[in-house]
């Protein structure tokens, strides 16, 4: 049984941030064909239609019709307290957050947010997550449990913390070592599922602390690491009184083998020049959270690395203040234009699809539509709401089309989802 999605179709060939918006593949009256949960081939209607007569069509006219979303960093146990006013990176972690991540000890209540994370950030179109979880470790059973149900592509880890966290919300250097390694070893690879070391941040882990997950990074050097770097100037400070003997805050990281291709670090806003060259010559991939960094007023990430490094696009909930990867394409493009640096739309699309599958070293699978690709999709409705209608009347190419719909676009303009080849709801 077969599929076959009629609309606007929107892929890439190239990275735009190399080679411009002629790295976008758009076909007006396109179609993807989609058979045993992947890609089977992508092309122009006419084609496909007599091609494959008894496909069962779905028919969305001028809608666009992408990859699915890929969030590349999330807490998903911050779901509750997303939009909490007022306080700055510390005090919001001691004030909202730590609480909040106190009560995934019920591993009840973690199934439930679980789910209802999930079901909201796929009504937003976003297909895969890479999210933190609590120090528990059935905050990791859930969200990989409630991903797997759905049958998504998900990655997650237990969020390891001995320090400078209040009771209840710490663990130890062997347990943190152990734990992580026993729920790796449950998930990594079962169905789309895969473990994610997770340090929080140097200043809620010992040296010796972030020596052990190193190690255990060295055991299973297939997995992905995430962890935060340089958001807060005030944050930086206190990463240079609790490690007085590092060169800056990436050594905290670098000097316990947390640093190398794979590893995904959320913010890396404040970077000195030593960083960023260390970051360019390891390979890693930098996640740019750019509504929580508005948000939190942590500062304006520089969009100029993208050309030489990974960087994902991401939404950073709780800490950000949507779930929209439509939100978070504006607030991009928005910090962009507060550094001279304004976005083009295909910029913008790479960096919430292909860009982010990228830095999660996952982008053979996702992120893209093509042939032999994992059949994750989004229908994008490009006229959702009047205001947004209003303004793409006179639009001239398919960018002009998209850009109002990043700028003011929400979960309205989600028309329909397909993960792993199989429409949802359906
Ligand atoms: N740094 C350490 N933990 C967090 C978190 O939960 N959210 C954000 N935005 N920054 C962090
Ligand atoms: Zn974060």
């Amino acid at each position: 049984m077969a599929d076959l999605l009629l609309g606007q179709v929107l892929s890439f060939a190239a990275d735009p941030f190399a080679e411009g918006p002629a790295a976008a593949r758009h076909i007006a009256e396109g179609a993807v064909l989609v058979e045993g949960g992947r890609i089977a081939a992508v092309g122009e209607a006419a084609a496909l239609k007599a091609a494959h007569p008894q496909a069962t069509r779905h028919d969305h006219g001028r809608a666009l019709i992408s990859a699915g979303f890929v969030d590349a960093h999330v807490h998903y146990p911050q779901t509750a307290i997303i939009a909490s006013w007022g306080k700055r990176l510390i005090d919001w972690l001691n004030g909202y957050t730590f609480p909040e991540e106190m009560r995934f000890a019920d591993p009840a209540y973690a199934a439930e947010v679980a789910g209802r994370y999930l079901d909201l950030t796929l009504a937003h179109g976003t297909t895969t997550v890479c999210s933190y979880a609590t120090i528990h470790p059935a905050s990791v059973d859930a969200i990989f449990e409630a991903a797997q149900a759905r049958g998504q592509r998900l990655y997650a880890g237990k969020t390891c913390m001995d320090r400078n966290a209040p009771e209840g919300l710490r663990d130890t250097v062997q347990s943190a070592y152990d734990d992580s390694k026993a729920l790796l070893r449950k998930w990594h690879g079962v169905d789309r599922l895969s473990y994610v070391i997770t340090p929080r941040f140097s200043p809620t882990s010992t040296p010796e602390q972030l020596a052990a997950l190193g190690q255990l990074w060295k055991e299973h050097p297939d997995c992905l690491m995430q962890t935060h770097l340089s958001e807060q100037t005030d944050e930086i400070a206190w990463v240079k009184e609790l490690f007085p003997q590092s060169r800056d805050y990436l050594d905290t990281y670098e000097a316990q083998g947390l640093l190398r291709e794979g590893a995904l670090y959320g913010h890396a806003i404040h970077l000195t020049e030593r960083e960023k060259a260390r970051l360019i010559e390891a390979g890693a991939s930098l996640i740019h959270c750019p509504t929580s960094n508005t948000f939190i007023g942590s500062g304006l990430f520089d969009m100029g690395l993208a050309r030489q490094l990974r960087v994902g696009l991401a939404t950073d909930t709780g800490g950000g203040s949507s779930f929209s990867m439509l939100h978070t394409m504006a607030a991009a493009y928005e910090i962009g234009q507060l550094r001279g640096q304004a976005l083009h739309p295909s910029q913008l699309w790479w960096l919430a699809t292909q860009g982010s599958a990228r830095a999660l070293h996952a982008d053979h699978q996702i992120g893209n539509i093509a042939a032999g690709m994992e059949a994750d999709l989004v229908v994008v409705d490009l006229a959702s709401t009047p205001a947004i209608e209003q303004a793409t009347r006179r639009a001239g190419d398919i960018w002009q089309q998209i850009f109002p719909t990043i700028m003011m676009g929400d979960d309205r303009a989600i028309r329909e989802v397909w993960v792993g080849g199989r429409k949802r709801g359906s």
